[in-house]
């Protein structure tokens, strides 16, 4: 049987970001409020809490992000995902400045959190921090408080993602790339690299 370690292990070889999704497939508010549940049990400096949550996953809101978004910056030549392959949902992650300037890291824990429900539950997430923030702020009309810190692309895949380990090298590139089947590789480096030699 599979122990917890193993099972968080195996969330999170599958949390990978995709960035072509079943547009035909919805998600709907109830889901994106589980996601956003889930925030709430995160770490939080100070416990101030200062994160929300614009849940977007109407037809015609989707259609004014979209084109705020910039997508895979080491693919020069994609523009982003096709009508047919876009993201069914977003949540925009906005620090409520009321609290402060400051959020210490609890975006990252929180952007965390949400992408391992979502992939949980099947769907696959794209964290994105290329935006035009002062145009997801008013085609959202979002308060003047709120100000978008992070993105986070949802939608069922219509991809094949590949994990790989990046060689050891020096040299050894960590950029992403498509091969000729269309698949998303992503290197990631060998553990040996992380661990600093006593
Ligand atoms: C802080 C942060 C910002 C990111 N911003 C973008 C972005 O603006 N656009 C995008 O397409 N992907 C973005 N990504 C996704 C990364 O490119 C992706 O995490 C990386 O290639 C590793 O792939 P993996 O998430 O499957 O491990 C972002 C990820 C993080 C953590």
């Amino acid at each position: 049987m599979d122990t917890a370690f193993d099972f968080l292990r195996n969330l999170l070889v599958q949390d990978r970001t995709f960035r072509r999704f079943d547009a035909s497939r919805k998600i709907d508010d109830t889901t994106l409020q589980q996601l956003v549940e889930l925030t709430r049990y995160c770490a939080s400096g100070r416990n101030l809490q200062p994160l929300k949550y614009r849940l977007v996953s109407d037809e015609h809101e989707l259609d004014l992000l979209f084109p705020t978004l910039k997508w895979a910056g080491y693919y020069s030549d994609w523009d982003g995902p096709e009508p047919a392959e876009r993201p069914t949902a977003y949540l925009v992650q906005c620090l409520d400045t009321r609290y402060g300037e400051n959020c210490l890291c609890d975006d990252g824990l929180q952007l965390q959190a949400i992408t391992l429900g979502a992939t949980a539950l099947g769907l696959r997430c794209c964290i994105i921090k290329s935006f035009n923030l002062k145009e997801v702020s008013q085609r959202l009309q979002l308060l003047e408080s709120m100000k978008p810190r992070y993105v986070v692309a949802i939608g069922y895949p219509a991809e094949e993602v590949v994990l790989e380990d990046m060689d050891g090298s020096e040299d050894a590139s960590f950029k992403y790339y498509r091969d000729d089947q269309s698949r998303h590789h992503v290197p990631k480096r060998p553990l040996e690299e992380l661990i600093i030699k006593r």
